[in-house]
């Protein structure tokens, strides 16, 4: 789980029996079958609606893990998969951790997971990631070769970020590109951000829904647009390709850019700036009418 997705922070120190990285074992066999039927259940909604909107990335990686809807993924038999694809894997930890406790792991090619998963009643609301969100969201772009550098440089720049006292500029590049990124291609905008894909009524608003401007990628602009964690984004950033992606941020010097934003304003959530590329122009009418994640709001 990211340290992106909350307002609160975690304790300052693992939790007892929690290893000093924070990872705990998984308890793979203490889930019961309705947490199992939970999995199965999210799994077939986003199965039927992913195709044609997830980018082809994402759906490969689907496959090639096998997360199918067998119930709840065994880490030890994910990773060996993923660690034969592109040498990431995934620990599970409580749930929250400590930003650096985070970016270490992202550099190491280590993804913490959250290892519960939500209530039957709460299927499509979830007031804090858990292990489908973050095993079925961000997994599967763990498995393109691209994006999994991407996500250790990220590691990385994190840890750098908060050495330079920037991390709330770098974590809205995280927002705009691992959470709710999308893709441009040949056949249209598609899905790579994993807050989008675990989401079966934001996949469809994401895509659909004329409220949200959708916007080009600009590595800056991203750095300085605020974005909001409880409901639909109200802007979205297209990146041209994958490699583009991991081009521009690995190939930018960071600290320049940090100081040069802190002597800028931060860019309101809906604005559209001179230079923008506007993909959509959104009536922004699903925030204005009061928003929270109304079915059927697309
Ligand atoms: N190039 C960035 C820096 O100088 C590091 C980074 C790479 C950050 C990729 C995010 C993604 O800090
Ligand atoms: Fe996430």
């Amino acid at each position: 789980m990211t340290v992106l997705e909350r307002t609160d922070q975690p304790h300052s120190s693992p939790s007892q029996g929690a290893n000093p990285d924070w990872t705990i074992p998984q308890g793979y066999e203490r889930y019961g079958e309705a947490e199992h039927r939970t999995w199965t259940t999210l799994y077939e909604r986003q199965a039927d609606i992913l195709p044609g909107r997830a980018c082809d990335a994402f759906l490969h990686g689907l496959d090639a893990l096998d997360l199918h809807g067998h119930g709840i993924p065994d880490f030890q038999q994910l990773n060996d998969k993923l660690n034969a694809l592109t040498g990431w894997r995934v620990v599970a930890v409580p749930g929250l951790v400590p930003d650096a406790v985070f970016f270490e792991h992202l550099a190491n090619r280590r993804f913490p997971a959250a290892n519960f998963i939500r209530g039957a009643r709460e299927l499509d609301y979830l007031q804090e990631p858990d292990i489908f969100h973050d095993v079925f969201g961000h997994v599967p772009m763990l498995t393109d070769p691209v994006f999994a550098d991407y996500m250790q440089a990220y590691g990385k720049g994190g840890l750098r970020a908060l050495s330079l006292g920037s991390l709330a500029n770098l974590a809205r590049l995280y927002w705009y590109t691992v959470e709710f990124g999308l893709l441009e291609t040949p056949r249209g905008l598609r899905i790579y951000g994993a807050g989008i894909v675990s989401s079966r009524t934001e996949s469809i608003f994401a895509l659909a829904s004329g409220s949200p401007n959708r916007l080009g990628f600009d590595l800056e602009r991203v750095m300085r647009t605020l974005y909001r964690i409880d409901d639909f984004q109200q802007v979205y950033f297209v990146i041209p390709s994958l490699q583009d992606l991991l081009d521009v941020t690995t190939g930018t010097d960071f600290g320049p850019l940090y100081a040069k934003m802190s002597r800028m304003t931060d860019i309101p959530i809906a604005a559209i700036e001179p230079g923008d590329k506007i993909f959509t122009r959104g009536t922004q009418d699903y925030a204005r009418s009061g928003g929270r994640l109304r079915q059927g709001a697309a």
